[in-house]
């Protein structure tokens, strides 16, 4: 933690909806009696990878094979789908093991966070893409990775393979054989072991990374960009008076915690209750949060992208709209030139449109059909893709972002 005062980082947490009250100078002492696991253990997060996944991916990248395994890949996109003939036998084990549920996946609680996925959907597009989407810029490892990594250097390709995720994990039937958000976890997961290995041998991002061991995206990584997702959008619907029920809030938890087990993470660090997860990420996001040159780039081109939308409003209102979900501490990191006629409407105009919408407020605020259109198109941009103009399957990547 070099860049956060104490006071930094409590201000920022409670910015972000993410209460801070860790003292980042300690050591990992998450205990994993908070987990689903619910053993009693303390183990660092940061130095567990993927065992299971790794050594297989790194031997097809040797051999050759993750051209041959991505064409295969096209045609398996539904949870129900048969696994593609001819992949690599090892491959094929492999994913007969991975490619189900896990036995704690609760069918009920999936369906009612798709139901709230739905209810919430576009204070979620809003909140994944202008907040959790620029807030993953200002974690530095995944800054750095993602910059350096081949995806880097193509940011629209790689903006739409993110959507893609979020997309298949937010659909109604994400979880059902028809859905097909279990078959993008597992090219996700075998995405970040080709980084794993691919990584280390970029001589740029090794003079940059603070990752351990030179290996990057360890379990611990994994969790902070889960707080950056799940634990902060769950703060903003808090943080903004949206009302949940306990049912709805246990479920958005369940799906998080059976999105991160399909990406590898491990049941021991999983947080079984939002209590454990915001606990979890005041210890583990708030305080590593910093800017990068490599952030810093990718912000930019982000919202360079989403300003080619038509979203309604000015540029100035979308940096200030940023400003406002992740604090102006994030803001002047990276470098979001101030509009303070903006941010005067979004302070006063969005609270009372949020309470419009939720049948909190009778009154219909002045601005409502600008910040309307500005949710809306945020939710088509999301919709649509990105801005790519068709479905971008994840790839396994085969190389770096050339130094
Ligand atoms: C790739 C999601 C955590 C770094 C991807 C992809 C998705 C994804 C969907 C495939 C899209 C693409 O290839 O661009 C997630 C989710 C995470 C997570 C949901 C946690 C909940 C992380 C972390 C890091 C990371 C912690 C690094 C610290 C990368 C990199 C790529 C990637 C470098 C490859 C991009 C390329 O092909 O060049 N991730 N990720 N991810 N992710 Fe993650």
């Amino acid at each position: 933690m070099q860049n956060l005062s104490r006071r930094g980082v409590l201000t920022l947490g409670a910015a972000l909806g993410l209460t801070a009250v860790a003292d980042p100078t300690r050591a990992w002492a998450w205990s994993s009696t908070a987990s689903i696991a619910g053993t009693d253990a303390v183990t660092d997060p940061w130095s567990v990878w993927d065992d299971a996944t790794d050594p297989l991916v790194a031997s097809l990248l040797t051999n050759g094979q993750i051209p041959a395994v991505n064409t295969a890949f096209d045609s398996w996109v539904n949870n129900g789908d048969a696994l593609p003939a001819g992949l690599p036998a090892g491959l094929t084990t492999y994913l007969q093991q991975v490619n189900t549920l896990p036995s704690w996946a609760d069918p009920v609680k999936l369906q009612q966070g798709a139901q709230f996925n739905k209810r919430m959907s576009l204070y979620l597009f809003l909140l994944y893409g202008l907040g959790s989407g620029i807030m993953s810029t200002v974690i530095p490892r995944e800054a750095r990775n993602v910059y350096w990594s081949a995806g880097g250097a193509e940011m629209q390709s790689r903006a739409a393979k993110t959507f893609t995720y979020g997309y298949d994990l937010s659909a109604p039937d994400a979880f059902q054989p028809t859905g097909h958000f279990v078959v993008t976890s597992n090219k996700t997961r075998l995405t970040h072991a080709a980084v794993r290995h691919l990584l280390p041998q970029s001589p740029a991002w090794r003079s940059v990374t603070d990752d351990q061991d030179f290996r990057p995206i360890s379990n611990g990584d994994i969790l902070i960009t889960f707080h950056s997702l799940g634990t902060f959008v769950y703060g903003k619907l808090n943080a903004w008076g949206i009302r949940m029920s306990a049912t709805e809030q246990a479920a958005y938890l369940h799906m998080w915690q059976v999105a991160l087990h399909l990406l590898g993470v491990r049941d021991d660090f999983i947080p079984a209750s939002w209590a454990a997860a915001k606990q979890q990420s005041a210890y583990a996001l708030t305080p590593i949060l910093a800017p990068t040159p490599e952030g810093l780039d990718l912000a930019g081109i982000l919202l360079g992208l989403t300003a080619q939308i038509d979203l309604g409003v000015t540029r100035g209102f979308l940096n200030e709209f940023v400003r406002y979900v992740l604090s102006d501490k994030i803001g002047d990191w990276l470098k979001l030139p101030r509009d303070l006629v903006s941010r005067g409407l979004i302070e006063v105009g969005w609270p009372a449109y949020v309470a419009f919408r939720e049948g909190l407020s009778p009154i219909l605020p002045t601005g409502f059909s600008m910040f309307d259109k500005f949710v809306r198109a945020l939710a088509m941009l999301f919709l649509n893709n990105g801005t790519s103009p068709s479905y971008t399957p994840i790839t396994i990547p085969t190389g770096n972002r050339p130094g």
